[in-house]
């Protein structure tokens, strides 16, 4: 399980270090900084899967996504006796994201990581925009130490701790690649393998599309579906998979809690394809998922999500709410606490009623964000309840 995921220099999370449970959800006012939290753990997943420079672009450059506040505030600043200003700057400045997990179970138990993206240096190629990767560092226990770091990368230098000394892994890193792109084998650098095995399979959905062309409401050819697609265009096959290797039982239920009498009934018109249909009482047919409303196709793809019959290491769903009725909200939370039950999960929600349903379940801890010039924080965290953290960088 993540025990603590820390953000500093993106957008407004100018330095945020959040404790994580195995249900965490964040709510917050309009633009307290959710979605830039979302974002942000979305990045870290895309710089182990070497997507970082893609990422970015499409969310305007690093620069447009580096805080915009000046490096510190200070006391003064923040009681209103001088205005907040910049000043002459005494560190570089750094986009960074980490994460540490719990030593009790899994790939990645005990292991933590942490990235430290910065603007590239003047160069001749055309991608003179792409971020580059200054540092990297992987260790052992909750915050990083210089005794407890097992691998670290400085610039193209990528080294691994061998008892008392480091060895050299390799001294051509790319800058634009992360360290999971080399050394990757479970075998020479098994806290590497463990850490990008675990990364790579958190899911993320946002913003399932449910309107009238919706890739989930067009026909797909159907193969074996595990895990759902973030767009959901495979509902059909993901659902059949659970039916055929999952919890059948449990996705009768969430259906029938959701929409009571209703079942889903799949269907191959032809050869290689799969349909998803809805029978209803009341109805002499079943509806096809292209009929149904956008409330239904979305609880029915959170549902084939969340039952996925792999479950990830982590799973994030941001404003899963949206298009479904308040009256579906204590469904979606049975559903949502039923799969932390197996998988670590993240919400980010609006809704005060899935909310205040999710924080029902023993597992949950709901954090609340505000802003405080400019800054996102968690409301009533004292210090002393943050998790343990440090940059190698200082
Ligand atoms: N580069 C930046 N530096 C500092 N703050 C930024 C930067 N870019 C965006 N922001 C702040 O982040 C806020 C948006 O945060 P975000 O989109 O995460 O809000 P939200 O909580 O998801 O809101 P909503 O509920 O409306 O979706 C903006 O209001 C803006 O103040
Ligand atoms: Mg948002």
């Amino acid at each position: 399980m993540i025990t603590t995921f820390a953000v500093s220099g993106y957008r407004s999370l100018h330095d945020l270090i959040m404790p994580m449970s195995p249900l965490t959800v964040i709510t917050g006012e309009n633009g307290s900084g959710k979605s830039n939290l979302y974002a942000a753990l979305r990045l870290l997943s895309d710089i182990s899967r070497g997507q970082m420079g893609n990422a970015l672009a499409m969310q305007g450059g690093l620069p447009s996504t580096l805080w915009a506040g000046p490096e510190t505030i200070s006391k003064r600043m923040e009681k209103g006796e001088v205005p907040v200003q910049g000043g002459p700057r005494q560190r570089t400045v750094r986009l960074r994201l980490g994460f540490a997990c719990d030593a009790t179970s899994g790939l990645a138990a005990g292991y933590g990581y942490q990235a430290e993206l910065g603007l590239p240096s003047p160069s001749c190629s055309y991608f003179h925009l792409d971020p580059e990767i200054k540092r990297e560092s992987i260790w052992n226990g909750p915050k990083w130490r210089r005794a407890s770091a097992l691998v670290d990368r400085h610039g193209p230098l990528l080294k691994r701790r061998q008892g008392r000394k480091w060895e050299i892994i390799t001294q051509h890193l790319s800058t634009f690649d992360s360290l999971f792109a080399s050394a990757g084998s479970p075998i020479d650098v098994p806290e590497v393998y463990a850490l990008k095995q675990a990364i790579t399979n958190w899911r993320f959905y946002a913003d399932f599309r449910t309107d009238s062309h919706a890739p989930a409401r067009t026909h797909r050819p159907a193969t074996r579906t595990p895990v759902l697609h973030h767009d959901g265009r495979d509902i059909a096959a993901a659902i059949q998979t659970i039916i055929e290797i999952g919890d059948a039982e449990a996705l009768h239920r969430t259906i029938d809690d959701a929409f009571p009498g209703s079942q889903l009934i799949i269907d191959a018109p032809q050869a290689g394809m799969l349909t998803v249909a809805l029978q209803q009482p009341g109805l002499l047919r079943p509806l096809q998922c292209a009929e149904w409303s956008d409330g239904t196709l979305q609880y029915v793809l959170l549902s084939a999500a969340l039952l996925t019959p792999r479950p990830p290491a982590l799973m994030v769903l941001n404003e899963p709410e949206s298009s479904l009725h308040p009256d579906l909200l204590p469904a979606l939370a049975r559903l949502i606490i039923k799969a932390s039950e197996h998988t670590q999960v993240w919400v980010v929600s609006h809704a005060t009623r899935l909310v205040s349903a999710l924080e029902e379940a023993h597992q949950c801890s709901s954090m609340q964000l505000v802003k405080n010039l400019g800054r996102t924080q968690i409301a009533g965290l004292r210090d002393l309840d943050k998790p343990p953290w440090l940059w190698a960088g200082g």
